[in-house]
């Protein structure tokens, strides 16, 4: 990021601390809480926003070689993505053309040349071509290059893989277009040069809530003071944040503490994430919040109107990730993991409690209008 946009950021949020002020919306938003476990809805944000619309599967960190691969689950389609010996990245459905099983169980590996069906023994290769009948002598007739693994559309970009994960139809391209998806938070995103970060650890934790729910808890900073009082809080100023919109996309900077230290320094030494961390939301469930040393990735996936799947990643860049022991890092992800156990433990009661007629909407404060723009913008995919 330029130095001049930090800067910019910087002063924004000193502005702010210095005169005690928000960052406001205009006035108050709500959502309806049915949103949050009514069962029609729930399958028509799956049909829409976990079939229809660019999802994170994994990071290039895990396919850079021919022969990687790595299967995800959690959208509830089988997908399969592979790294071809042209070097090209493909993304199929995990699923027998024989009779549907799941072809490949394993998380990822390397160094594979073909997926053998667990139940007959098909086979096919990395780019998905059916390359092996069982008996096939004696199977009957069959159009093998009618019977590959289906492809599903991908790209990579940032490090991350992104899939489409509905079956593509004949002729329509597997080039999935992420940059018309980012929109203008592409260059942006781009602009941290996380291609070559490694994955340092990746956790899949399923909190007792929905999955937007899941992602509210990372959208604003007004419950640190008191939720993350013994975690994280203490190194952020009181709800200090700047938030802006990119098409469906958004992005805040949460300030540190530290930021009040720094105006005695030349401008030309600021660094926006000593003082900040800084957080984007990918439309529809994913949070990549930036820190001085990692980026830690969010995922989150709908396992029932009540339940999720969140994956908690760390990237680091591989020379900064050798400066530090292993323990750092560690400790780091810990600090993550107990700051997300506070989230989830007061997200199950609310979960619980949206049910009980108590509340009709959930009600977001000025400064909470990051979550206004969030659900007004599902809201507006689903109809
Ligand atoms: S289901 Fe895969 S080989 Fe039969
Ligand atoms: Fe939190």
């Amino acid at each position: 990021m330029k130095q001049v946009d930090q800067v910019a950021w910087l002063e924004r949020m000193l502005g702010m601390a210095r005169s005690n002020t928000r960052d406001d919306a205009p006035g108050l938003t709500y959502t309806a809480v049915e949103e949050y476990f009514d069962r029609a809805r729930y399958d028509r944000e799956v049909e829409v926003l976990f079939r229809r619309h660019p999802v994170v599967v994994g990071f290039s960190a895990q396919l850079r070689k021919p022969g990687d691969f790595l299967t995800h689950n959690e959208t509830g389609q089988a997908i399969l993505v592979t790294r071809g010996l042209d070097g090209k990245l493909r993304a199929f459905l995990n699923v027998c053309r024989h009779r549907s099983a799941t072809v490949e169980a394993k998380a990822c590996g390397s160094g594979k040349r073909a997926f053998v069906c667990p139940y007959h023994g098909w086979s096919y290769d990395l780019t998905g071509r059916l390359v092996g009948i069982t008996d096939g002598a004696w199977f009957g007739e069959i159009d093998r290059g009618a019977h590959g693994l289906r492809p599903l559309a991908v790209a990579e970009r940032c490090g991350l893989v992104w899939v489409k994960p509905s079956a593509l139809e004949a002729g329509e391209s597997a080039e999935l277009d992420i940059d018309a998806y980012l929109g203008p938070m592409g260059p942006e995103l781009e602009a941290w040069s996380m291609e070559g970060w490694d994955v340092h650890s990746s956790v899949p934790i399923r909190p007792h809530m929905n999955w937007k729910l899941v992602v509210d808890t990372f959208l604003e900073l007004y419950h640190f003071r008191y939720l993350h009082g013994a975690s994280v809080a203490p190194l952020f100023l009181d709800n200090i944040t700047t938030h802006e919109r990119r098409d469906r996309h958004s992005r805040f900077a949460a300030a540190k503490k530290t930021l009040m230290e720094i105006e005695s320094q030349p401008r030309e030494s600021w660094r926006l994430l000593d003082h900040a961390v800084v957080l984007y939301t990918l439309f529809p469930n994913t949070v990549l919040a930036y820190t001085a040393d990692h980026c830690g990735v969010f995922t989150s996936f709908p396992v029932s109107p009540d339940e999720s799947l969140i994956n908690v990643s760390i990237l680091v860049d591989p020379e900064v990730r050798s400066t530090r022991p292993e323990s750092y890092w560690k400790t780091n992800q810990e600090l993550i993991l107990s700051a997300l156990a506070e989230d989830f433990a007061v997200g199950a009661t609310i979960q619980a409690n949206f049910r009980s007629g108590a509340n009709k909407v959930q009600t977001f404060g000025k400064f909470e209008k990051a979550l206004g723009w969030y659900h007004h913008d599902i809201n507006a995919a689903l109809s």
